[in-house]
């Protein structure tokens, strides 16, 4: 499952306070999602808490925003469960505080089986294969790879995060229905979840509701429906 957590700005706006007030509601919905997951038994949460391209807002929100998702992971709350966190993004411009409590956290979770919960952070879609296209690149040159030969399940060795499954269900709250240069690699088949309520509004019951409405569709990654059951020897 994966996650667009929007809206945060637009419910402190409706409440008349300020938009940083909004990320710090967004993120103690996201704690009680994230106690929803582990209830449930979910292998793998993936969230958008910041795009590369969300470097054009105010430097006080952005301040607002890189501090908050660093205090989160510093009280230290997910090593209570047994969360494997990962990050996904680029260390360039973010403050190297939050990039070592990152980088810390990842690598005391590293043995976690439960739910891996993966925090995107100065995270872009297109950034991420771009680097992945560099990576295979020098490995042609380097004559370990056949670039007649490439796949798409060698290319996806050279994400960033290779093992990172494909998502099931992109759920984006807020309204918005686009996916915003999110997991573009690992959505193409992803079952899309749009829901209209701000983020900060959000609990673990939505992330059930969530589960439940993608359990209801039916995925058939291009093949065609099943057809009516024919006795034997019938051709449809
Ligand atoms: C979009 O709302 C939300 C974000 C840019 C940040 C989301 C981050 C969190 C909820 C916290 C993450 C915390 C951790 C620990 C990972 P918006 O500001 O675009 O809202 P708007 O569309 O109403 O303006």
């Amino acid at each position: 499952m994966a996650i667009v957590m929007d809206g945060n700005g637009r419910w402190a706006t409706d409440r008349g306070i300020s938009r940083a007030e909004g990320h710090r509601a967004g993120g103690r919905a996201l704690a009680d999602v994230v106690q929803g997951a582990l209830e449930i038994g979910l292998s793998h949460l993936t969230v958008y808490a910041f795009s590369t391209e969300n470097w054009k807002r105010a430097s006080a929100e952005v301040a607002a925003l890189t501090d908050m998702v660093r205090e989160h992971i510093e009280d230290e709350e997910h090593l209570r469960y047994d969360v494997r966190l990962r990050w996904a993004g680029s260390p360039d411009g973010l403050p190297l505080d939050l990039v070592d409590a990152l980088v810390h956290h990842e690598h005391l979770t590293r043995h976690r089986t439960g739910l891996t919960f993966t925090v995107c952070v100065n995270y872009g879609g297109r950034a991420e294969l771009a680097q992945a296209a560099g990576a295979i690149a020098r490995a042609a040159v380097a004559g370990q790879v056949d670039p007649a030969r490439i796949s798409e399940h060698q290319l996806a060795r050279y994400l960033p995060l290779p093992d990172l499954p494909d998502v099931d269900l992109l759920w984006r709250t807020g309204g918005e229905r686009r996916t915003s240069n999110f997991l573009p690699w690992q959505s193409t088949y992803a079952e899309l979840l749009f829901t209209d309520g701000y983020w900060p509004d959000v609990d673990r019951r939505d992330l059930w509701r969530a589960m439940t409405s993608y359990a209801q569709r039916q995925r058939r990654y291009g093949a065609a429906p099943p057809g009516p059951q024919l006795p034997p020897g019938q051709r449809p």
